[in-house]
């Protein structure tokens, strides 16, 4: 959806921050909080792509009348008369709880390495299954793959602790056309590592998009 102009109906206004704003109905709460210059941090979210709510770095505090509840932003839609808070102790705990979680699912990431210390964590309570993994399975890299590119070189593979994302029988992928996109929507930098391993041998293609 464009958010060049809001058109004349179906406008809602709420608030972010404190400060009036407006909307279109079905815009979400992380759409109308960017387009009016708040920033709330994400990982999994790209907007080309339905939001999948993979990581929940995005939360916000929504106050309607006597209640409030942290949701995630990317996902949430606006309501007329709603408070929305971007960074209030209540969305910094959560999103600390959440960076603990990621740094210890992915202790390797730079990128969540980074965006924890912005909120000063700097270790996790939580155990790590594995010290190299930059990868927290948030599946942008696959859906831009098979959404946008068209093609379908790479997949989730296996389950529980063993998932990944790979290519079929993780050998370099006949379908993979090389083009990147992959690497650009990871918001860890995971992909960047397994690339070679899903293109193959970039010097051995013929030009039509295979690999030998
Ligand atoms: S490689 Fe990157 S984009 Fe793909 S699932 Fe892992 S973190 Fe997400
Ligand atoms: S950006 Fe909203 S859940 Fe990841």
């Amino acid at each position: 959806m464009s958010k060049n102009s809001i058109k004349e109906k179906n406008i809602i206004g709420f608030t972010i921050n404190g400060q009036a704003v407006e909307a279109e109905e079905g815009w979400t709460v992380l759409e109308t909080a960017r387009y009016n210059g708040f920033h709330i941090p994400t990982l999994c979210y790209h907007e080309a792509i339905e939001p999948s709510g993979a990581c929940r770095l995005c939360v916000v505090e929504v106050r309607e009348g006597d209640w409030s509840k942290v949701v995630i932003s990317c996902m949430y839609p606006v309501k007329e008369g709603i408070e929305i808070l971007t960074d209030s102790p209540r969305v910094h705990n959560v999103r600390r709880w959440v960076l603990e979680m990621l740094l210890a699912e992915c202790p390797a990431s730079k990128e969540i390495q980074a965006l924890a210390a912005e909120y000063g964590v700097s270790s996790s309570r939580f155990a790590s299954v594995d010290k190299e993994n930059q990868c927290m399975l948030c599946g942008l890299c696959v859906r831009v793959c098979n959404e946008i590119v068209g093609v379908n070189a790479i997949s989730f593979a296996s389950r529980g602790t063993s998932k990944e994302i790979a290519t079929p029988y993780k050998v370099p992928s006949t379908a993979c056309v090389a083009c990147g996109s992959c690497v650009t929507v990871c918001p860890t930098g995971a992909m960047q590592a397994r690339l070679d391993q899903v293109r193959g041998d970039i010097s051995q293609r013929t030009g039509h998009g295979h690999a030998h």
